[in-house]
């Protein structure tokens, strides 16, 4: 049967980038499910839905036809056709994907379309996200539990900001927002972010990307 990968962690440990280095070395697909969380939000904020209303956003969450393209070489988003790979890592997006996340029938609907792309997956899938091995994919040839310190965390998105030109008391709000983020996914009733029992668990704190995505494709080769 085809392989399924599921990698999982909190924001910052490494997940997108080492899910889809692996992919493409493997000749895998690869998902993002991050990013369909993050459609699902951009579309609730375009469509002016009260997010912080649970039950409007189970109401409306059946609407938006969110496509993901799987090539590891270049993934896509888009929503009723539009690409919003752009918008959805912006910080409204970022604000209050977690408040859409934590409601049930979000989840069951989104969960469903993962499914539905691994299953199409030619030659099988790298899934990242924060229920890949405990929820979406039980069964999943290999689960790793991606980790890394707070600090290592947060310098790494710092990073990433400063390479856009993003001013420092802005960086300092998102690693705040990111904190708090982690904080709600790891507290939500629905599918928290946890280690399933049989995940391998990887510290990337102190491991270069070229370490992590040599030991993961080692345990999927295994
Ligand atoms: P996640 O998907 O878990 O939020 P990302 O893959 O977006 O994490 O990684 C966040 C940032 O940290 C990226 O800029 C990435 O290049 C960098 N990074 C990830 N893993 C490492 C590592 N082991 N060492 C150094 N930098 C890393
Ligand atoms: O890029 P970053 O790691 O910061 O986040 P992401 O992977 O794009 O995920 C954005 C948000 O979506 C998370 O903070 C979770 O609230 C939610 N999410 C989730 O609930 N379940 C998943 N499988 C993936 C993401």
């Amino acid at each position: 049967s085809p392989v399924v990968v599921a990698i999982d962690g909190p924001s910052g440990s490494g997940k997108s980038t080492v899910s889809r280095a692996v992919a493409a070395r493997l000749g895998l697909s690869f998902l993002d499910t991050g990013a369909m969380y993050r459609a699902m939000t951009w579309w609730m904020l375009a469509n002016e839905v009260d997010v912080e209303d649970a039950e409007a956003v189970a109401i409306a969450c059946g609407k938006p036809v969110i496509v993901s393209g799987t090539d590891a070489a270049g993934p896509t988003i888009t929503v009723d056709g539009q690409d919003v790979s752009g918008p959805i890592r912006g910080p409204e997006v970022t604000g209050k994907v977690s408040a859409v996340a934590a409601v049930p029938a979000v989840r069951a609907r989104l969960v469903e379309l993962q499914r539905g792309c691994a299953s199409h997956a030619e030659r099988g899938i790298v899934a990242e996200g924060r229920d890949m091995g405990s929820v979406v994919f039980p069964d999943a040839t290999v689960k790793v539990f991606l980790t890394a310190s707070e600090r290592a965390r947060a310098e790494r998105r710092a990073a990433e900001l400063r390479a856009k030109g993003v001013d420092e008391a802005t960086i300092t709000a998102m690693a705040a927002d990111l904190a708090r983020r982690d904080a709600a996914d790891s507290s939500r009733e629905t599918a928290p972010l946890t280690q399933a029992a049989d995940a391998v668990l990887v510290d990337t704190s102190e491991l270069t990307l070229d370490q992590v995505i040599d030991t993961i494709t080692a345990l999927v080769e295994e």
